[in-house]
């Protein structure tokens, strides 16, 4: 199979244009909408392939942002295509959360693909405004790390990380949790979507993975901000920068890797996650951290590594399903996320090693949505686009 072809043909066939806007489906029959996460993986790729069609993405997220800044996790274009999904609905025909903030990044891999400062400039006053509710809205207790008002909005619907906080055991099945965050939907819609108020009396997490990419999204909003000569923003974003990093650490880090919290107590949620190896895409371990965590965890296949990727629930965890969605499936955004990290530490051998298995995935498979770590056998949706991460993986390896 030659990849690139075959992301690009995949990135046309899912492409839609409604109201004059362009955007790309995660899967024309499984998920026949815009996702805010989605889109940006969407973006990346087709920055290299596409440029005119990632900036045409962009614009159509930042379309369709509330008064507030936030960008919706989900936009409705086309509502005769309406399923059933567990989401609040917002007022444009959108949901009521939002999803990991990656649109810096996305749009910086625009410009360094295009050198078109004019799009940077355009798009600013949007992007700068999602980060600003993210950082103003989603910390309403001044902790310096950002909360989530409910799993979907870490993209990991339903990871065994928030198990605790939504009172669930181990075996809980797919359609059982998806019931459960339809209740706290309906929970979150009672307070408004308010941050601060919904944290008072419903889930409250603080998710590694979430926060990592914020770090690593403020550091890029920080460089948009410098050559746009925008000095305020780009204040804003070292501050916070600075702010989190610090935070996390603090709340988060114990026996050498990182782990979600939860509450006003921050209560560490001890399930064996790749949220361990997220915070490398963000720089946050020391050099001495992250070869412990290589060594520990990464290398592991009693835990984390399998034949044929890095599982995102560790094998030791009763919670563990390798098939059960994100209870333990290889994913390719976390494959991406570990990919980046472990080429900023310089770990250029297992980095082309998640690059290679990925692409047998895909090569062996089509464009899937999650494989099963011990039998590589695919699942879920198809023609899924994110897939076309790994053109991203492969050419950079
Ligand atoms: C599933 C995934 C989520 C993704 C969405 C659309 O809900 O868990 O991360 O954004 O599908 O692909």
């Amino acid at each position: 199979m030659d990849l690139r072809d075959a992301s690009l043909k995949l990135l046309l066939a899912n492409r839609r244009k409604t109201n004059g806007y362009q955007y790309t489906v995660p899967s024309p029959s499984t998920y026949p909408y815009q996702w805010l996460w989605d889109s940006c993986f969407h973006i990346i790729v087709l920055a290299k392939l596409d440029p005119d069609a990632a900036i045409a993405e962009v614009k159509a997220l930042l379309a369709r942002q509330f008064d507030d800044g936030m960008i919706p996790h989900m936009i409705f274009w086309n509502p005769l295509l309406f399923r059933p999904y567990n989401i609040g609905w917002g007022k444009k025909g959108t949901s009521s959360i939002t999803q990991p903030p990656m649109l810096a990044y996305a749009s910086w891999e625009i410009y360094r693909k295009t050198n078109n400062v004019e799009f940077l400039r355009e798009t600013f006053e949007g992007t700068y405004a999602f980060y600003r509710y993210i950082i103003e809205k989603r910390d309403p207790r001044d902790n310096h790390i950002v909360s989530i008002i409910n799993p979907d909005e870490s993209g990991e619907d339903n990871s065994p990380r928030f198990d605790k906080p939504m009172g669930l055991k181990d075996d809980i099945s797919f359609f059982g949790h998806m019931y459960e965050r339809q209740k706290l939907m309906g929970a979150n819609r009672t307070c408004n979507f308010d941050v601060e108020l919904c944290t008072r009396d419903h889930f409250w997490v603080k998710d590694v993975p979430f926060n990592a990419i914020l770090l690593k999204n403020l550091e890029i909003l920080g460089h948009i901000a410098s050559l746009l000569g925008e000095t305020e923003a780009e204040h804003f974003a070292t501050l916070h920068h600075d702010l989190i990093k610090t935070a996390m650490r603090h709340y988060m880090f114990r026996d050498g890797v990182f782990w979600s919290v939860s509450g006003r107590d921050h209560e560490i949620l001890e399930v064996a996650t790749w949220a361990h190896f997220a915070p490398m895409f963000a720089n946050l371990y020391t050099k001495e951290e992250a070869e412990y965590v290589m060594r520990t965890h990464f290398h592991n296949e009693e835990t984390f590594k399998s034949e044929f990727g890095i599982r995102t629930v560790s094998k030791q965890e009763p919670s563990y399903r390798p098939t059960g969605f994100w209870r333990g499936p290889i994913w390719f955004a976390p494959h991406w996320f570990i990919y980046h990290g472990l080429r900023s530490y310089g770990y250029n051998k297992e980095a082309a090693w998640i690059a290679g298995v990925s692409g047998e995935l895909v090569e062996k498979n089509g464009f899937r949505e999650y494989f099963n770590p011990e039998t590589g056998k695919a699942h879920g949706a198809t023609n899924f686009t994110w897939g076309t991460l790994v053109l991203d993986m492969i050419e950079d390896a």
